[in-house]
């Protein structure tokens, strides 16, 4: 029954030069349900289930990186964007992979309504994957965001951050405000709200003057409520006749800023070629 077929199968899977342990079931078809590790290529995300399938198919795989248009290179670092409809098989196999790693996230398989953005360290043997999130083609709920992964080899290095700053500067790009999909992991949550803490603590410290939460969401594109949520988190927000007051004392901004831990590995604007998709 349904308990039972969601045990987690898939214990290890190679990609690249890692062999990672998986956190969570993921459902790839019923002929792999057999399977304790599944071997990936690295470029394409085909996925195999003995060792010479992978060395035979890395002799005549053509690609070097992910599908896609590359709309970013900032020294080793590039960003793929590879659209669900165009490269169909690629999505779902994203989807899959990254499954293993995502708790409470249902698959989609329809991955034509989604853009990835994948995430590169590039060298010259070619572009490895680091993570990806996910972003609907058209979100009614606002959401700049529906999938983060950082491959746990990657993990705990400002990756996360990376991908995090970088699906806002989509939304900047698009005039718009956005948020990501709930519910959060606690990693995603922790993520998040170190993101939000930074950016939003680093403008109140240099702002002179008033400054409203409507101005704040114009600058970072983050939606209106997870600023007031992060702010009210650290307390920094008081009423006073019936309005929201942020407190800005520098003493205090400088204490979370150090609480909320590293900034992450910036985000190059000026190295960010794109268009919003139409
Ligand atoms: N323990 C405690 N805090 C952690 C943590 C861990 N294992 N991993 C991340 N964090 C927190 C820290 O505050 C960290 O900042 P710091 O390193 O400056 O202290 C912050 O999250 C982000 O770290 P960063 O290195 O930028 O993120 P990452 O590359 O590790 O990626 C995720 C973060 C969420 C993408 C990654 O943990 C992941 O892929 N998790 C599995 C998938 C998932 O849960 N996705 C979110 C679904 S909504
Ligand atoms: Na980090």
């Amino acid at each position: 029954h349904e308990e039972f077929t969601k045990v987690k199968n898939i214990a290890t899977i190679e990609l690249g030069r890692y062999e990672i342990e998986t956190w969570y079931f993921s459902p790839f078809p019923p002929e792999y349900n057999d399977c304790l590790r599944l071997y990936f290529c690295e470029f394409c995300l085909t996925f195999m289930k003995r060792k010479e399938q992978l060395q035979r198919h890395m002799r005549k795989c053509d690609l070097k990186h992910p599908p896609g248009d590359e709309i970013y290179r900032s020294g080793t670092l590039s960003m793929f964007e590879i659209d669900g409809k165009k490269n169909k098989v690629y999505g779902q196999n994203l989807c899959y992979l990254a499954k293993l790693f995502l708790d409470h996230k249902t698959l989609y398989y329809d991955v034509d309504l989604f853009l990835f953005y994948v995430l590169c360290e590039c060298d010259d043997r070619g572009c490895h994957m680091v993570g990806y999130f996910s972003k609907e083609k058209h979100s009614e709920e606002s959401y700049n965001l529906a999938c983060i992964l950082t491959l746990p080899p990657y993990q705990r290095k400002g990756y996360g951050k990376f991908l995090i700053a970088f699906s806002y500067e989509l939304s900047k790009k698009e005039g718009k405000v956005g948020t990501p999909e709930r519910p959060l992991s606690d990693l995603g949550l922790l993520s998040y709200r170190g993101y939000w803490t930074r950016v939003l603590l680093d403008i109140l410290k240099k702002h002179k003057g008033n400054i409203s939460i409507k101005e704040l969401s114009d600058m970072t594109a983050i939606k209106a409520e997870d600023i007031l949520t992060t702010l009210q988190g650290l307390e920094l927000i008081q009423y006073r006749k019936g309005q929201h007051v942020i407190c800005a004392d520098p003493k205090v901004l400088d204490r979370h800023l150090k609480a909320a831990g590293r900034g992450g590995l910036d985000v190059d604007v000026s190295k960010l070629i794109w268009t919003p998709y139409k």
